[in-house]
């Protein structure tokens, strides 16, 4: 049986990883408990020492407003710690699938961003992310980058949660629609990264569920889906809602690409959210 590190195991990501891995693989769970990955000394011996065959690095500074105000943290995680797995990957002689984000675009694209497309982060959060490509990039490991985006999942809390709990205080709501992306159920991305995990493909690859909608658009889905239809959501400009960190205004990510390596293409983001509300 193959080997899996998986860091950042107990994240919103990682859990679900752990899970899709675990039928076919022997999974090694790793957080910050175990090792921290800003730590390169203590990377490069964790990682030599559990001799991986892959490792799926979800290990993430993700608080993204937290990061314009706290820059080295940030980049110590997703860009020096990224490199830290990615070179420790390399000296094991694994393969390293790490995620990275939408949020490395400036969100100016028209249409869908693809892989080839120049980022240009917006926010201390991309612009870390966008270094963590860089160093997984040079660490002389085989890497397959994912950019993913707008994610949701058990394992954490995140916006389907915190739409359900204001619609259950009754409302209502008021929620950016000047924002696009492709909200993505971790489970759905977790399927998408043990299929990968066995293939040789290398590079960068978009993964998110399929099709787009703004933060407004997808409020109004989770509260009609979760049968709290009479809450009321209001659309507002991102103007009318200062936040610390800048976001995209369009960071939906063509999946050309990923359906052409898989073979298949995600499911609708609207069908994954309705499973994911049935589940939980
Ligand atoms: N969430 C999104 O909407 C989204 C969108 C696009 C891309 N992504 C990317 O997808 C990946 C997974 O995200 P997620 O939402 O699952 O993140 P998450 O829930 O925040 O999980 C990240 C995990 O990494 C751990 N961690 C943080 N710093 C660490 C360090 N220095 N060493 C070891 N472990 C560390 C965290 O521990 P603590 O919780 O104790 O800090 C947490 O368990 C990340 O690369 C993220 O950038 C996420």
């Amino acid at each position: 049986m193959k080997r899996v590190l998986v860091t950042g195991a107990a994240g919103m990501l990682g859990v679900e990883v752990v899970e899709a891995m675990r039928p076919d693989w022997e999974v090694l769970e790793a957080d910050l408990e175990q090792f921290d990955v800003s730590n390169e000394r203590e990377t490069l011996s964790a990682v030599r020492e559990a001799s991986p065959d892959v490792v799926v690095n979800c290990a993430a500074y993700t608080d993204v407003d937290g990061a314009e105000t706290h820059r080295d943290a940030a980049f110590a995680t997703n860009a020096a710690g990224a490199g830290s797995v990615a070179k420790a990957a390399a000296a094991a002689g694994a393969r390293i699938i790490h995620l990275s984000t939408d949020y490395v675009f400036d969100g100016a694209k028209a249409g869908p961003y693809t892989e080839d497309d120049p980022p240009n982060p917006v926010s201390v959060y991309g612009e870390s992310k966008l270094a963590g490509e860089v160093e997984v990039r040079a660490s002389g490991a085989e890497y397959l980058i994912l950019r993913t985006a707008w994610l949701y999942g058990h394992g954490g809390g995140n916006f389907v949660e915190t739409v359900l709990r204001l619609a259950g205080e009754g409302g209502p709501l008021r929620i950016v629609d000047d924002q696009r992306g492709s909200p993505t159920y971790a489970r759905d991305l977790a399927s998408v990264i043990r299929q990968l995990a066995t293939g040789p493909g290398t590079g960068i690859l978009n993964a998110t569920n399929s099709g787009d909608t703004t933060w407004y658009g997808f409020a109004v889905k989770i509260v009609e889906t979760a049968g709290l239809g009479d809450v009321r959501v209001e659309p507002v400009a991102t103007s009318e809602f200062p936040r610390p960190a800048p976001r995209p205004r369009s960071s939906v990510l063509s999946l050309d690409r990923l359906s052409g390596a898989l073979g298949w293409t995600p499911r609708s983001w609207d069908e994954a959210l309705t499973e994911y509300l049935s589940e939980r």
